[in-house]
């Protein structure tokens, strides 16, 4: 009887051990999963992409440029359909800003806007490449 019980304490201590190693090991890994490294980028890289439309907005991009439809340049959306969004082709996009150019969309050709900053520039391709749902990668 003596024994019975002993093992009975046993095994609860046991089953007790099991449980907290596993809600330790739980806890860790949340942990690893939501350090705030983890989080701010996926912040900052939405707070360009805001900064990015309010710049459009601001600027004279609405002349030949809706979000949806083609009016003289591409919609900015099929813009960001063509193009995925990496790094490189914010570079290429915000280039393309400032300086301008044709030949990609057709033969009307993109004024250049020598006034936009390099930084504005990626904002607002950031934000552009941003409009079919995808995320920077
Ligand atoms: C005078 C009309 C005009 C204005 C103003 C204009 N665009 Fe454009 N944009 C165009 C045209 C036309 C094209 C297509 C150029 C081509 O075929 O290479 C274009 C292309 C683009 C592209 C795609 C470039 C590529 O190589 O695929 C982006 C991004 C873009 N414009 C963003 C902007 C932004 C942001 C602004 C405001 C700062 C702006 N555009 C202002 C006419 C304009």
């Amino acid at each position: 009887m003596k024994n019975k019980q002993t093992s009975l304490i046993f095994t609860i201590v046991i089953l007790f051990l099991v449980y907290a190693c596993g809600s330790k090991k739980e806890a860790t890994n949340t942990e690893d999963y939501g350090t705030p490294k983890d989080e701010a980028a996926p912040i900052t890289a939405v707070d360009a992409i805001t900064q990015g439309e309010s710049l459009v907005k601001a600027s004279d991009c609405k002349t030949c440029h809706h979000v949806i439809n083609k009016i003289i340049g591409p919609s900015h959306t099929d813009v960001a359909k063509k193009y995925d969004f990496t790094k490189a082709n914010v570079e290429l996009l915000a280039g393309k800003i400032i300086a301008g150019g044709s030949g990609v969309w057709g033969e009307i050709p993109m004024a250049a806007h020598a006034d936009i900053t390099q930084a504005d520039a990626e904002k607002m391709a950031r934000y552009v490449l941003s409009l079919d749902g995808e995320r920077e990668h």
